[in-house]
């Protein structure tokens, strides 16, 4: 898993674990993120990678890959992990490198999707699990599923909403994964 912030999906993966699938890593670019003592509560192992320790962003990169690759997972799940990934990365774990962003990509592609769909006046937004690919939010699109806008809505109101709906989505993605990855051994 790969995670930046408060960790709410990652903690549903947490919950969610089962016999078709476990979690066997976290990866955050953040000290202070809050995921870091879900996955300690868990015993989950942690690297933390933060972009300052590095030289350049490329070498960030090359360590992000290793440390990715160190946990030997089958699926590799961004959840709220802020930072884009070069296309290294994404070469390397090609198949197997998903996200979950608060929109209905491609509407609200960034890093202010929500925000951006309260700003356009849309009726409905939602969520998106993708395929990351070199770029921003634009990886073929895995599953999706919406969520109404109130007119009561403020940003954090509808992001909440959005993450209780991103959290059964992400959930249900990984599940699949792991059934067809099942079938197929
Ligand atoms: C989610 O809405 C995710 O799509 C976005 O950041 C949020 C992460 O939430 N990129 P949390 O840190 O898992 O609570």
């Amino acid at each position: 898993m790969l995670a930046s912030g408060t960790g709410s999906l990652f903690q549903a993966l947490l919950d969610a674990q089962d016999s078709s699938f476990t979690v066997v890593g976290l990866v955050t670019d953040q000290p202070e993120a809050q995921a870091i003592g879900r996955a300690a509560i868990a015993g989950i192992n942690i690297a933390v990678l933060q972009l300052s320790d590095f030289e350049t962003r490329d070498a960030w990169n090359r360590a992000l890959s290793d440390a990715i690759d160190y946990f030997t997972p089958d699926l590799v799940v961004s959840a709220g992990f802020m930072r884009v990934v070069n296309a290294d990365v994404v070469s390397r774990f090609a198949g197997r490198l998903i996200n979950t962003h608060p929109a209905l990509l491609p509407a609200f592609p960034g890093a202010h999707a929500v925000r951006d769909a309260l700003a356009a006046g849309v009726s409905t937004t939602g969520s998106t699990v993708h395929f990351i690919d070199a770029g921003v939010d634009t990886g073929e699109v895995i599953a999706q599923r919406s969520v109404e806008i109130l007119n009561s809505d403020d940003e954090d109101t509808l992001h909440e909403r959005i993450k209780v709906v991103e959290r059964e989505l992400l959930v249900q993605v990984v599940k699949d994964f792991a059934q067809k990855k099942a079938v197929a051994q």
